[in-house]
């Protein structure tokens, strides 16, 4: 390192909370990033293809794989009967989920076999030859038919209770009650899932997966081929995007690819095509609310009683955890005075749902502001005014307790909400909206202000701890390393930037390295935001404990007190010496300084006992508003979003730069599955929309005309979180309930707004038109 060039800079180059791009922006960009399929393909790897049923639900009364055996390049069929060690992946422990069905099928795409060929296209025609019987059993794919034939669930259900809902409804001056239906969504990560799995020797595998949960993947091929998981390793450098999409549904692709490269002793790369993960994959869930709510004429909520049934496809998997943080933000940012709460994780023949950025909370916050709306409508008022009547209380008040009896201490929505109501020019732009409506015949406008409150952490309380392994070399350069994976939201930009920080370098001499099972053991997924908040705090640990080694180091060697010893940019102050950090760590080398600290971080102060439905489950929360206007054509039901400005909470912001990108990026997404992103099952359980052409998804020319997001400035994470900052993944996702609430607006003008419309989601253009027709029959 040359002295020379640092000695005259105060700073380094990428501080935390200095707005570096993503380490891999300009590689992603120009396509030289690595994705695992664009890895070397090692010597003689073969390529895997799914063989999958075609009936909702039957037994299989027979299956002659005798064709595909013998099709061209086809050098091995697999079947449940060979998977050597359990044929389970289910991560919940429920063990109802088989790598590949045996016996029956419970989803129209289920996979029943695997095809492992020289070239993925022989595979995959090879996958197309098998002669299967089956003997048709009943069955129910959608909410409504499956409470009609007996609700089974596939996990316990939760409830949630405060107070008296039942009194509270009787007695309250007004009441009302409705149901919602709200779709589900695909992820649509650009890369798709994949698995490559090069055997070792003796019990050993290494699997690349594209997977935001190394450990589970590591033991879920560890069971599936009865060795410990010592004898598995899981790498990955990045994902193509994972949205939860990848948090267990990498584990199927990853078991089959390491059974048959272990078997036949050849790496095998699994990447099915986009149908193929359409169909074999988990969504979203969709849900039915059902609500009744008694207020008064202010429009304070006295009491809400809400069901929330969820099709959660034929197992476990996630749905137990989605369903509960469903329940948790049925409430969004208001007080209910008395509450209940229930889930219905409903059992379906479809694909088993799975996490989706948000985990149920969206879909919980969706059922909260219909009723908001159900109100404004009923007493002829803007929901602005209902929303802001029914905000949590100060904190240490009776009304800042939420429905599992954590109290709301770090409340900042009214401001968020006053700073964008005045910012977005709210009130003289719907005042102009009500004007444009009374004159326009065919084109009319909506507008909303909604809120979002988002709890973060794990609900499973285990879940919150992460580790980090860090490295500093004799020349000075670290190597970093930790349980989160990088799936394009800048996790490893920010954890660089805190160990770039901590050290005082600059970010360059930060190696980023990929995630594997190796290094950080018992890691948990890189799922509920929580990635920079748990490996942020393990790497600064790390760094933390490298640091007093080379402070003690320092001390004794130039016998000066650990009090004058301090990381400055680019160097260690001893004393009155300035030392260059590599020539620094050269000399605690020679010293025999351990330069190297594997880190660890559990989150603080969270408990919960969800068989009471009482704790605190959340180490705090995060916050945000959106104001979205829009415009529909009365005629066609076609719309467009014209503007939207938000106002959102990051705490003290780790890199604004990145944190902008994922407000942005998520309320796109959001606003992708409440307007036009629709999947549909037909009568026969087959999933119809399974590519781009049926199944829409936002383009460029679908984002806000004009779209305005700010950072909350002012704000500060109240927890000690890493730079007092928030996480920042999904909450945004929610502030696009604006657009499905503006739209609704603008329907509800076609009647002078005398009743809410009712508008499910998502609310396709066809669903806007029905919604327009109802009221103008009113
Ligand atoms: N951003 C990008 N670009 N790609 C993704 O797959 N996933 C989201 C969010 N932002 C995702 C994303 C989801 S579902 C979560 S839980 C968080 O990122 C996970 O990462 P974090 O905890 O590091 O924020
Ligand atoms: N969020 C995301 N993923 C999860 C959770 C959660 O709360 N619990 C288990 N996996
Ligand atoms: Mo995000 S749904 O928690 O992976």
């Amino acid at each position: 390192m040359d002295k020379t060039t640092f000695e005259d800079r105060k700073t380094i180059s990428a501080p935390m909370h200095s707005p570096l791009r993503h380490d891999s922006a300009h590689k992603h960009v120009a396509g030289t990033a690595d994705y695992i399929d664009d890895m070397p393909e090692p010597e003689g790897t073969l390529h895997a293809a799914l063989g999958m049923g075609d009936r909702a639900h039957a037994e299989i009364v027979s299956m002659d794989l005798s064709a595909v055996r013998a099709a061209p390049g086809v050098v091995w069929v697999m079947t449940g009967a060979d998977v050597p060690g359990i044929n389970d992946i289910s991560p919940s422990g429920r063990h109802d989920e088989p790598v590949l069905a045996e016996g029956k099928v419970v989803f129209h795409g289920q996979p029943i076999f695997a095809v492992i060929a020289q070239t993925r296209e022989a595979a995959r025609r090879a996958a197309r030859l098998a002669k299967i019987e089956y003997r048709e059993l009943p069955h129910w794919t959608d909410v409504t038919d499956t409470l009609a034939s007996g609700a089974q669930l596939v996990t316990d259900p939760l409830t949630l209770s405060r107070g008296d809902a039942d009194t509270g409804l009787a007695s309250a001056p007004r009441r009302l009650s409705g149901q919602m239906r709200i779709g589900g969504q695909d992820h649509f990560y650009l890369e798709g899932h994949i698995a490559l799995a090069i055997p070792g020797e003796d019990d050993e595998v290494t699997v690349w997966s594209s997977t935001q949960h190394p450990s589970e993947v590591q033991h879920m091929v560890g069971h599936a081929l009865g060795v410990p998981s010592n004898a598995v390793t899981v790498q990955v450098r990045r994902m193509g995007g994972g949205f939860g999409g990848k948090e267990t549904q990498s584990n199927q692709f990853a078991a089959i690819a390491a059974i048959a490269a272990k078997k036949l002793k050849r790496p095998v790369k699994f990447r099915p095509d986009r149908d193929e993960d359409m169909t074999a994959t988990g969504k979203r869930h969709d849900f039915l609310v059902s609500y009744d709510a008694g207020f008064d004429d202010e429009g304070r909520i006295h009491a809400v009683k809400a069901n929330y049934a969820a099709r959660c496809g034929f197992s476990s998997d996630l749905s137990g955890p989605v369903t509960d943080r469903a329940l948790f933000h049925a409430d969004n940012a208001y007080f209910y005075p008395h509450v209940k709460l229930t889930s219905q994780p409903l059992k379906t023949h479809t694909v088993s749902n799975t996490a989706f950025r948000g985990f149920g909370g969206p879909q919980g916050m969706v059922g909260g502001e219909r009723i908001i709306e159900e109100i404004a409508y009923a007493l002829g008022k803007d929901p602005l005014e209902i929303r802001k009547a029914n905000f949590y209380g100060e904190a240490g008040s009776e009304r800042s307790l939420t429905p599992y009896h954590q109290p709301v201490e770090d409340n900042i929505v009214g401001r968020i909400v006053d700073e964008l109501e005045r910012s977005s020019d709210y009130q003289a732009r719907r005042a102009a909206i009500l004007d444009f409506n009374r004159t326009s015949r065919v084109i009319r406008k909506g507008i909303a202000l909604t809120p979002v409150k988002f709890g973060i952490s794990f609900t499973a309380t285990w879940f919150n701890q992460a580790g980090a392994l860090v490295h500093v070399y004799q020349d000075g350069s670290i190597h970093l390393n930790h349980g989160g994976t990088e799936m394009g939201q800048g996790l490893f930009t920010k954890v660089a930037q805190v160990l770039a920080d901590a050290f005082q370098v600059d970010i360059t001499q930060v190696k980023i390295t990929a995630t594997t099972t190796a290094k950080v053991p018992n890691t948990s997924a890189t799922a509920a935001s929580s990635g920079s908040d748990l490996n942020g705090m393990a790497a600064f640990d790390a760094a933390r404990q490298i640091k007093e080694r080379l402070v003690a180091f320092a001390a004794e060697k130039w016998n000066v007190p650990p009090e004058e010893i301090a990381f400055v940019p680019h160097h260690v102050r001893v004393g009155d010496a300035l030392i260059p950090f590599a020539d620094f760590i050269r000399q605690a080398y020679l010293a025999r300084v351990q330069l190297s600290a594997a880190g660890f971080y559990k989150t603080p102060k969270i408990h919960w006992d969800r068989a009471k439905g009482i704790g605190s489950p959340f180490y705090y929360f995060a916050y945000g508003a959106a104001v979205s206007e829009v415009s529909i054509d009365t005629l066609t039901g076609e719309y467009q979003v014209d503007r939207v400005d938000i106002l959102h909470d990051v705490g003290r912001s780790l890199n604004p730069a990145i944190d902008i990108g994922q407000v942005e990026g998520a309320f796109v997404q959001g606003m992708g599955w409440l307007t036009t992103e629709e999947l549909w099952w037909d009568d026969k359980g087959r999933l119809r929309t399974h590519a781009p052409s049926t199944y829409k998804i936002p383009l460029a020319s679908d984002r806000p005309k004009v779209f305005n997001v700010q950072l909350a400035e002012w704000s500060e994470n109240a927890e000690q979180t890493i730079g007092r900052s928030k996480a920042v993944g999904e909450p945004p996702f929610m502030l696009a309930i604006s657009v499905l609430e503006a739209l609704s607006m603008a329907v509800a003008s076609v009647a002078d707004y005398r009743q809410c419309p009712r508008l499910d989601a998502p609310a396709t253009p066809e669903r806007v038109l029905m919604a327009v027709e109802r009221l103008k029959h009113l």
